[in-house]
């Protein structure tokens, strides 16, 4: 095993289980250049207090630096038998400039970086996601724009109810997308990157020389955005917070539970049932044993990720509970959640633009649907309404003629007029069958603003 972090009151070795039990470099290794930053702002700390000179300073920042670009560059070799990534910078340091290096955890815990890693992490990833999200947005604007003319059976109960533009039923998805960067914009704004916790009780350093802004000394090419840090407000809970990563995965979860609504739609549509839509067969697989199949179990998969996304909720939201403060090493399980639903998430998101994009409508099976005359029975009963007849006595009206024409095998198109004044006698026959038509019904709806 790799040097350690601690280690002076021990006698004894540790145990080969307990290393290979409690490390988590095999994943936390993803905070590197996070806690690089958070080390080299703390270098700046240090220098302010005066527990280093700025030759040292600058010694251990260029150590760091050259750390960081192996980082960037992937030719950082990752010590896998480090207990952690924290450890393994530590150590990757004190070879580069030697027992300087030891001088780095002056007022600092690992209790305090992984804080401070994560909450950086987390809103570098969320401003990426943001951006993911967006051009998934973007795809289905595109596409409900080349379809704009295009009117579909609207379900509730998946039950035909009344036509819909099919850009009106994309756009919906949009909305969702549009609360969903939102959502996550409030979270990123909430989490402030702090400094000075130490392990639990603070540190001897004045809370003032914490206030820097990290360009001053970061290379801004290092993040590609500034990052301001402050002294913590109460250190107890800055080390035993995770209230951000409980709050991130629940947005995310939100999403995923939006992507999912939508593959099912996407599923739904493209059964030979509905045959509304097509999917490119690039986004689709096939059977090993079936020849003739054509599956989308990429919608099914984003489907079934929704899952994967509220268990990992659940796992940190169950990991958090009962927690005595402040730090426990229970916390360290919090990473492969918070990683794992980033990482979903953003990789649905990516396959879902794909696919979306090469959808291909199928018009003439929509129309088929759209022949359904109970999709335009709201439409009758406003034309009752527009002409005197109280709603509720328009409705029953209506229900009453729908029924005739169902039990009798009839469409209400084929009815003589004569007949169809039996249920209303405001019903003129050559104005009431102009309604039967998908875009004199949804331009009939004037309450949207578009
Ligand atoms: N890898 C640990 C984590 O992510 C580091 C913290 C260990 N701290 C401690 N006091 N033992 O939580």
């Amino acid at each position: 095993m790799a040097k350690k972090l601690w280690g002076g009151r021990f006698s004894k070795k540790t145990d080969p289980l307990v290393e290979e039990f409690t490390k988590s470099i095999q994943y936390d290794y993803k905070l590197a250049k996070y806690d690089l930053l958070g080390s080299m702002a703390h270098i700046e700390i240090l220098k302010k207090a005066e527990y280093l000179t700025s030759a040292e300073a600058n010694k251990l920042l260029e150590g760091l630096d050259s750390i960081y670009d192996a980082v960037e560059e992937k030719k950082f070799k990752f010590d896998k038998k480090c207990e952690d990534i924290h450890t393994a910078i530590q150590n990757s340091l004190q070879k580069k400039v030697g027992d300087l290096a030891l001088k780095l955890h002056t007022a600092r815990s690992r209790n305090d970086q992984v804080v401070f890693a994560t909450k950086m992490y987390s809103k570098m990833e969320l401003a990426k996601l943001n951006i993911v999200i967006a051009e998934l947005g973007n795809v289905l604007i595109k596409l409900g724009k080349n379809n704009s003319e295009v009117v579909i059976p609207g379900f509730t109960h998946m039950q035909h109810a009344q036509p819909v533009y099919l850009s009106d039923y994309l756009h919906a998805y949009c909305e969702m997308l549009d609360r969903d960067i939102k959502r996550l914009g409030r979270i990123e704004n909430d989490i402030k990157i702090c400094m000075g916790a130490g392990a639990l009780a603070g540190t001897p350093i004045n809370a003032e020389e914490y206030k820097i802004k990290a360009e001053e000394f970061i290379k801004e090419s290092k993040i590609g955005e500034a990052f301001n840090v402050q002294a913590v407000s109460n250190s107890l809970d800055a080390v035993s917070d995770r209230d951000f990563v409980i709050e991130i995965i629940s947005a995310l979860s939100i999403l995923s539970m939006h992507l999912s609504r939508l593959a099912e739609d996407l599923i739904i549509w493209s059964t030979k049932e509905f045959d509304f839509v097509e999917i490119d067969e690039a986004f689709c697989t096939g059977s090993s044993l079936m020849p003739q199949k054509k599956n989308a179990d990429v919608l099914e998969l984003v489907r079934g990720y929704a899952g994967r996304l509220y268990g990992n909720l659940v796992s940190v939201l169950t990991m958090m509970k009962g927690l005595p403060l402040t730090y426990n090493r229970d916390m360290q399980l919090d990473k492969e959640p918070l990683f794992n639903s980033f990482e979903i998430v953003s990789s649905e998101l990516r396959v879902l633009a794909g696919l979306v994009k090469t959808l291909k409508f199928n018009k003439e099976k929509i129309a088929e649907h759209l022949k359904d005359e109970s999709l335009y029975a709201t439409d009758l009963v406003y034309y009752l309404v527009d002409r005197g007849i109280a709603f509720k006595n328009a409705h029953t009206a209506i229900g009453k003629l729908i029924k005739y024409s169902l039990d009798n095998d009839i469409l209400i198109k084929d009815m003589p007029e004569s007949l169809l004044k039996k249920f209303s006698n405001k019903i003129i026959k050559k104005e009431f069958v102009k309604l039967f038509d998908p875009l004199v019904s949804v331009k009939s709806k004037k309450s949207i603003k578009r």
